[in-house]
């Protein structure tokens, strides 16, 4: 309650949003364990789903013996490919519209595929029938360089699809090629990089699972599932069983973060389906943390050449690219349906350009498949990061400094709304405020005089610079839809009689505080406190289609929708209370929390009182219906483009070649900001995965496609030891399409703060000649690069 709050974290009931530090509603349960996480679901006479993975990335399947498992005493099921291709579920489709096996039938394409399923009376069990099953394989050459995937004479992964003779997946180009051409060949100077962002892993706390109940009476499928979709999961399950939406309900409990891994379907959930489906009982299936990182989406892997043109005096005029995409065994993207590689359109940045070429490839390889959009808005961290780089390298060969070389570049205030070179449209933005906020933070020029005198050493500090620009909040329905299903989200909000709220969102939080914000923005427009109104989701019974939480679009779009579902309720109040009041709807005005006769602010009624009316005894006025409550679907009519200025300085030991971040000053502008306490809770987050993608994590194959980053003990992923306290800061920029002005931040910082630690580390050992250094920036990859090793193909 309120009177609980401690010191620094006010009463802003009536002011519900930007101020001060509001609690979060969901703490109380979540720091006294009282989180409901998937595996805590616990059913009358649940079974346990475990799944048998291939042991090699390429091989023909010759036989599968289950006899042994079958005789288990405690199994109460095996099922492989053959029995589900009986009931037309061996294959499903992936977000991207390409199918993926759910068991294998004919071959494995990738080391961890789901080969088969036992289900079995407890975990245990079900692990140690696995052992009891016994396939027979042909070995097949694997392709795992992304590089020799379309050489002709490279095995065909997909054989499976109709008449395919390569492993060619798509091409894709976005801006104009020949005006790209023109300007970069009357250049002064032309700057070119291969820069490659491996393939890492959103690596969530809690892995993926389910709990599957499926009641063989009434033909209804109950799903408690890790899902930042529900509502997109219910549908592509109905379409895939052929069962009507209303009989599948699919609950997300409290989840245990996403970062987009829990965007796509995988083969478990399906397994766990047909496991309740063949037993008759509940059926739980959760990941291992190796299953996870080998077989659940990776993110990334792309291989850029970045090209860059400028005038000599630092005018950036064009930017080029060309991109070859790791898809994996099976094409797992998760992106809306007209942009195959995700927003990486927006790798022009933050800068006003003449002109802009991306050409893209991508293609199979026997990996696993993705790439998920890790905490990013499709791709956009890609985009970031191949401009921001590429802008130091440019900065290198001009001798200029960085931060002078962006600043000159930026859009500027009075070009926005800004229509880029590959045709996005940034909704508004004012960065030199931004940068300066940085820089002033960060003391820079004291900084740069520090690192000449450090460097007259022998000493190695770098101070690097990013400055980003994000799309985020997918997306106006004309332009986006993932499998044909349109991005828009749908609110629900009901005022009960006492004045108490409940609003229903399609959006599904993983850690991120809906539970508080949206309560803020409904409190904000409708004058309840934010502590009575209860914010339910995740649940497709309880709450309106749409399209879940990712790629940072639970603001921009759901937070639009709450603001104006309680406008319309509001809407309706005011009519109400004119009759109460006894004057003409004009006549009032709206006060935080009442409406006010104007002229006489003494006769008001407050929205409590507004509530009890409509529920209550008494006339109404003319047409309206009793209750108070609205519901709408909210189409957004653009993107939100939040942005930010970041700056790392960073020391690297001479002797070891060990990166130490020393500091890290974070810059972020996402419009209206509804609750500071929750957006720098987001920015540290993304922050220290900046830190663990710029130094540590990577998920690497040898050369017969075996994964080498299967636990937490070769996939680094960064602690509090490696991170310094967080600087961050902040500036305000609207939007000037959203109700409330906000622009999504829950990625933000994982976007914008790689190429800022790479940047700070590549200027450390510029003394060494060095102008790139490909992630992670492991000491073994430093240390190489200081000696000129020639970076890994
Ligand atoms: O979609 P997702 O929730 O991951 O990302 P988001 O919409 O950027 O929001 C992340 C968290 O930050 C939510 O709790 C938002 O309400 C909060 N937020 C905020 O307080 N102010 C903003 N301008 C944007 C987000």
């Amino acid at each position: 309650t309120t009177d609980e709050r401690p010191a620094g974290f006010e009463n802003n009931d009536h002011k519900p949003i930007g101020h001060g530090r509001m609690l979060r509603k969901e703490d109380p349960r979540f720091i006294r364990g009282k989180g409901n996480y998937v595996d805590d679901v616990q059913l009358p006479g649940m079974l346990h789903c475990a799944i048998l993975r291939s042991p090699v990335a390429h091989a023909r399947i010759v036989s599968i013996d289950t006899s042994a498992a079958e005789a288990h005493p405690k199994v109460k099921a095996v099922v492989t490919g053959a029995a589900l291709t009986g009931l037309g579920l061996a294959w499903m489709p992936t977000l991207s519209g390409d199918v993926q096996s759910v068991l294998a039938t004919d071959k494995v394409r990738f080391q961890g595929q789901e080969v088969a399923f036992v289900v079995a009376e407890d975990r245990y069990a079900a692990r140690d029938a696995l052992e009891l099953i016994d396939v027979e394989y042909d070995l097949l050459d694997p392709v795992i360089d992304v590089r020799m995937a379309l050489d002709p004479s490279a095995p065909v992964i997909r054989d499976d699809l109709d008449g395919k003779q390569n492993n060619h997946i798509f091409d894709w180009e976005t801006g104009d090629e020949a005006a790209t051409e023109a300007v970069f060949a009357s250049a002064d100077v032309v700057v070119s990089e291969d820069i490659v962002y491996p393939r890492v892993h959103p690596a969530p706390m809690e892995t993926c699972g389910c709990v599957a109940d499926y009641d063989r009476i009434d033909s209804r499928l109950t799903l408690w599932s890790t899902s930042q979709a529900p509502h997109a999961h219910r549908t592509l399950y109905a379409i895939v069983a052929g069962l009507p939406e209303h009989k599948i309900r699919v609950i997300s409990p409290d989840i245990g973060g996403g970062f987009g891994g829990k965007v796509p379907i995988y083969p478990g959930y399906v397994c766990a389906i047909v496991g309740s489906i063949v037993t008759g009982k509940p059926v739980k299936w959760m990941e291992d943390r190796s299953e996870n990182l080998t077989s659940t989406g990776f993110a990334r892997d792309y291989i850029m050449r970045g090209e860059i043109a400028a005038t000599r005096d630092g005018k950036i005029l064009a930017v080029r690219t060309n991109v070859l995409a790791d898809h994996g065994a099976f094409n797992g993207v998760a992106a809306p349906v007209k942009y195959p590689a995700g927003f990486f359109g927006v790798f022009t940045g933050s800068y006003d350009l003449q002109a802009a070429y991306c050409k893209m490839t991508a293609v199979y390889t026997n990996k696993a498949p993705g790439g998920v959009a890790y905490a990013c808005s499709f791709r956009i961290t890609e985009a970031v990061y191949l401009i921001e780089r590429i802008v130091d390298c440019l900065a290198y060969e001009l001798e200029m400094d960085p931060v002078e070389l962006r600043m000159r570049n930026f859009i500027q205030p009075d070009q926005f709304p800004y229509r880029t070179k590959t045709g996005w449209v940034y909704d508004s933005g004012d960065y030199e405020p931004t940068m300066r906020k940085a820089l002033e933070l960060a003391g820079y020029d004291e900084l740069r005089r520090e690192q000449a005198e450090r460097r007259a050493r022998g000493e190695l500090m770098g101070i690097g610079v990013s400055f980003f620009t994000e799309a985020v909040g997918a997306g106006p329905r004309k332009d986006m839809d993932i499998l044909g299903l349109g991005m828009a989200d749908g609110c629900e909000l009901r005022v009960h009689p006492t004045g108490k709220a409940v609003v229903r969102l399609s959006v599904q939080s993983q850690g991120q505080g809906h539970e508080t914000t949206f309560a803020q923005i409904v409190a904000e427009e409708i004058g309840i406190p934010p502590a009575d109104i209860d914010v339910v989701h995740g649940d497709t019974d309880q709450t309106p289609f749409g399209l879940g939480t990712y790629g940072s679009r639970s603001t921009p779009v759901s937070g639009a929708a709450a603001a104006l579902v309680a406008r319309k309720v509001r809407d309706k109040a005011r009519i109400i209370a004119s009759g109460m009041l006894e004057v003409s709807v004009a006549d009032l005005e709206w006060v935080k929390g009442a409406f006010h006769v104007k002229g006489d602010p003494g006769k008001s009624v407050t929205i409590q009182d507004i509530a009890m009316r409509a529920h209550g005894a008494g006339d109404l006025p003319e047409g309206i219906e009793g209750g108070l409550e609205a519901q709408i679907c909210y189409n957004p009519e653009n993107l939100t483009y939040p942005h930010g200025a970041y700056i790392c300085v960073v020391d690297i030991d001479p002797g070891t070649a060990q990166v130490k971040v020393r500091r890290f000053v974070a810059v972020d502008d996402c419009g209206t900001r509804i609750n500071p306490m929750i957006i720098e809770g987001q920015v540290h987050r993304g922050l220290t995965d900046g830190v663990g993608m710029a130094l540590m994590e990577m998920i690497a194959f040898d050369e017969d496609g075996n994964c080498l980053g299967g636990s937490l003990m070769d996939y680094l992923i960064p602690t509090a030891l490696e991170v310094p306290d967080w600087e961050t800061g902040f500036t305000v920029t609207p939007s000037p399409h959203h109700p409330i002005g906000a622009k999504g931040v829950g990625e933000s910082a994982t976007v914008g703060s790689p190429p800022a630690i790479v940047n700070a580390v590549v200027d450390a050992l510029k003394p060494f000649g060095v102008r790139h250094a490909d992630m992670p920036l492991t000491p073994s990859r430093v240390w190489d690069a200081m000696r000129g090793v020639p970076r890994p193909p």
